[in-house]
């Protein structure tokens, strides 16, 4: 899936932003039920495999209502053309000044093409336009994919907590 060469228009504080070739738009809980709580799901997975104890879709969905009621443009889903080629889950807490990524995930069929530096390059632009300095993240030990997907955008290790890392990187 070929990336558009140029970065397109930045509309901030819309909840309908164009970065390249990708549309990032707010969930919408009730019309996205299904789809962002299979993200989640899959994302879930490669965290913590089969192992892993996923709360529900039904809980999830109920979790994800309040968050978007929050952090409504920290709460988006990516697409190019039809097809989601991601989701982001991104809050920066009423009085801090760090960002914090509560869930990080492209869809399969779109890895390994760019697709996550895009996502990456909305989170940081969403962090900055809260004044973020500092973004933080929790990624499960075993997700090496992911942990090295991080330090190769400028993650680096901060904490272990329980079975995750804390990973964390400066906002310029
Ligand atoms: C981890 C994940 C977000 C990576 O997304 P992706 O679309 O494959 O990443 P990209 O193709 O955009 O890669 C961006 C850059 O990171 C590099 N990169 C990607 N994966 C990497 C890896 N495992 N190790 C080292 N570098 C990696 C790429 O080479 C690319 O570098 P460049 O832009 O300098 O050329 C994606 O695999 C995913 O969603 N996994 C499942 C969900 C998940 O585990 N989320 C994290 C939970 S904490």
């Amino acid at each position: 899936m070929p990336l558009a060469g140029r970065r397109g228009p930045w509309h901030a504080g819309t909840i309908v932003i164009q970065s390249r070739a990708l549309t990032f738009r707010t969930i919408r809980p009730n019309d996205d039920a299904a789809l962002a709580a299979a993200n989640y799901r899959d994302a879930h997975f490669a965290s913590y495999g089969a192992e892993g104890r996923y709360q529900g879709d039904e809980n999830y969905v109920t979790w994800l209502r309040e968050r978007v009621e929050e952090y409504p443009d920290g709460h988006v889903l990516a697409f190019f053309d039809e097809a989601c080629v991601g989701q982001l889950e991104l809050q920066v807490p009423y009085g801090l000044t760090t960002g914090y990524v509560n869930l990080f995930y492209v869809t399969p069929p779109f890895r390994q093409q760019g697709y996550g530096r895009l996502l990456h390059d909305f989170a940081e632009r969403y962090f900055r336009s809260w004044e973020a300095a500092r973004i933080e993240l929790d990624v499960t030990r075993t997700n090496h994919r992911a942990i090295n997907f991080y330090r190769h955008l400028g993650y680096r290790v901060t904490r272990a907590r329980g079975f995750a890392w804390r990973m964390a990187k400066a906002l310029p």
